[in-house]
């Protein structure tokens, strides 16, 4: 089971288990953290499960879809370890990965 370290908006870190096949926002949600709203479920037409990603996992996470990133253009809280936390499917090689739940827009 892969460790995910969540940072919330408060800068507090939790480490959490989440079984490998969910996603990343489904591991954040499960896991209680109710400011990831992922309003749309996982559809990628939402952006509110905007993520920070510690750049040291960067090269290990799937290439960036065009929808994703038209998405994460609408939010001013974009930078480079910017993703949508839904597009990320939580495998073994992704253990220890650390996101921290973007600002809110
Ligand atoms: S949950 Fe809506 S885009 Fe990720």
């Amino acid at each position: 089971m892969p460790k995910l370290i969540v940072v919330n908006r408060a800068g507090e870190e939790t480490t959490v288990e989440a079984a490998s096949g969910l996603t990343v926002m489904e591991a954040i949600r499960d896991n209680g953290f109710d400011e990831l709203l992922a309003l749309c479920g996982g559809c990628c037409s939402c952006a509110t499960c905007h993520v920070h990603v510690d750049p040291a996992f960067a090269a290990l996470l799937p290439a960036m879809s065009e929808d994703e990133n038209d998405l994460l253009d609408s939010s001013d809280h974009r930078d480079g370890t910017s993703r949508l936390s839904c597009q990320l499917p939580l495998t073994d090689a992704l253990n220890g990965l650390r996101v921290t739940i973007a600002v809110e827009d």
